[in-house]
């Protein structure tokens, strides 16, 4: 059965608005981990725009279940790593501009640089993960660096704007996941995934984990709001006591 894997970083997207205390991801961990996900993800990002040192470092003491770090493959994150252990790492291209990680890695011509990138990641006993679009020349390039995963990059699919290129997207990751496994890759889905399109992969064989943010918090807020008011409502009446 494919596990998911809860990614906070817009917890901490909330948090960094008012540059304040709250929401905490750490938190948040504990939340997702007790509701029986089998993972938490963060993304450390260069400009760290919304989880930080801080909470990684927090995160790897706490994590009872399975620490994933998003990361750029450059010689700061990987020092972090180092440093940190999370259990995976899962290298993804990174844009100062971007909203969200708009595109898969490209793995073509950089497998040697890859494999020296994540050779000192495995001594240490991190696994890892590459996130790539559903596309064959990534997948077997993918292979040659000596990733264990590769993370199938779902946002296309997610975000296609009519049917017909919902059913091609969705068809070249189905495609895509077969020939991952086929070189011997373990398979992660992720971006853009929510409560009616994963419903697409239900039937599809060997996925192995889910890596699902947005839409998890997003539904959060909106499920939690109903206590929150009330919780305040409750604590105003009571000044009238
Ligand atoms: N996987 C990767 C590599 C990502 O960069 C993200 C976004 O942080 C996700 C999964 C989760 O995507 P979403 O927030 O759309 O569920």
């Amino acid at each position: 059965m494919p596990i998911l894997c809860v990614n906070v970083d817009h917890v901490a997207t909330l948090r960094q608005a008012r540059l304040g205390q709250e929401p905490d991801p750490v938190t948040a961990a504990q939340m997702v981990e007790l509701a029986g996900a089998c993972g938490v993800i963060v993304h450390l990002r260069e400009d760290r725009r919304h989880i930080q040192d801080r909470d990684l470092a927090i995160l790897r003491r706490t994590v009872r279940t399975k620490l994933s770090l998003e990361m750029a493959a450059t010689e700061e994150m990987r020092s972090i790593a180092l440093e940190t252990g999370p259990d995976m790492v899962c290298l993804v291209p990174e844009k100062r501009r971007e909203l969200t990680t708009e595109g898969g890695l490209d793995c073509l011509g950089r497998e040697d640089e890859l494999r020296d990138f994540l050779a000192p990641l495995h001594a240490a006993g991190v696994r890892s993960s590459l996130f790539i679009d559903a596309d064959h020349r990534q997948i077997e390039a993918a292979a040659r660096t000596g990733a264990e995963y590769v993370e199938i990059h779902t946002g296309h699919y997610a975000d296609a704007e009519d049917r017909t290129r919902r059913k091609d997207e969705l068809t070249r990751i189905i495609e895509a996941i077969r020939r991952a496994q086929a070189a011997g890759l373990r398979v992660n889905l992720g971006h853009g995934l929510n409560y009616t399109n994963i419903q697409s992969f239900a039937k599809v064989p060997g996925i192995f984990e889910y890596s699902i943010g947005h839409s998890i918090i997003s539904r959060a807020v909106l499920l939690g709001l109903d206590r929150a008011v009330r919780d305040m409502v409750e604590i105003i009446r009571t000044f009238a006591d």
